[in-house]
């Protein structure tokens, strides 16, 4: 047994529609970077069953090693070693990559880190290049359901700078930064995925 690996039930349940939308997208692209890798279930899941892809994952330093016992479980060729990425760290990947994937990541964010995920992704990534993101979203200034709500509640109660994030707003960020909204799929329990892709 491998004290070192954890589980997330959640990334297990959401891997097989998260795939539906993903793979259709990602199919002539070649490099991805995982931002908030979490366990890297998602990582090892994406890379094993699209094989063409060569997979980047990354987190906050004290999530890799959790990361690099699914990768060294896998014996995957095309699933690197995780690399320490946070958001708001001036240091990034010198490499680009055609997308970037993130789960469940930016209701965790404070408002600042998504303002650095939003400025800093277009550095890593080159013309026409994808950022797919999954996750809650509220819209219109609501809660999509009250389910969210309480979700956002609970967020909050673990980190006052948690919480779900307005879809206009990160739009908004992503616009500025430079990309434009290019697909909105509704997701199960009030998820979406959200594709930008980086104009010239
Ligand atoms: C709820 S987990 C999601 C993990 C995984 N993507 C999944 O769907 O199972 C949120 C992740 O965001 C990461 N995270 C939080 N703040 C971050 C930051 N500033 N930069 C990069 N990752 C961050 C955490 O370390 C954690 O792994």
């Amino acid at each position: 047994m491998n004290l070192m690996k954890p589980f997330s039930e959640s990334t297990e349940q959401n891997k097989q529609v998260i795939l539906a939308i993903i793979q259709p997208l990602f199919s002539k692209l070649k490099r991805v970077l995982e931002i908030a890798s979490g366990t890297g279930q998602h990582a090892v899941y994406f890379s094993q069953v699209m094989p063409h892809l060569d997979w980047q994952p990354s987190d906050l330093e004290n999530a890799l090693p959790g990361i690099q016992s699914w990768v060294n479980e896998s014996g995957l060729k095309n699933l690197n070693p995780p690399i320490a990425l946070d958001v708001s760290s001036p240091n990034w990947p010198q490499q680009t990559f055609d997308a970037i994937f993130s789960a469940n990541s930016l209701h965790i964010m404070s408002q600042q880190h998504v303002k650095d995920f939003f400025s800093n992704v277009g550095r890593v990534l080159d013309i026409n290049g994808l950022i797919a993101v999954y996750g809650p979203f509220n819209e219109h200034g609501q809660f999509t359901s009250e389910s969210n709500q309480h979700f956002d509640a609970w967020l909050k109660s673990c980190n006052p700078d948690s919480g779900i994030k307005a879809f206009e707003w990160c739009n908004e960020l992503a616009q500025k930064a430079g990309f434009k909204l290019i697909e909105d799929h509704p997701m199960p329990q009030n998820n979406r995925i959200l594709v930008w892709q980086k104009m010239a």
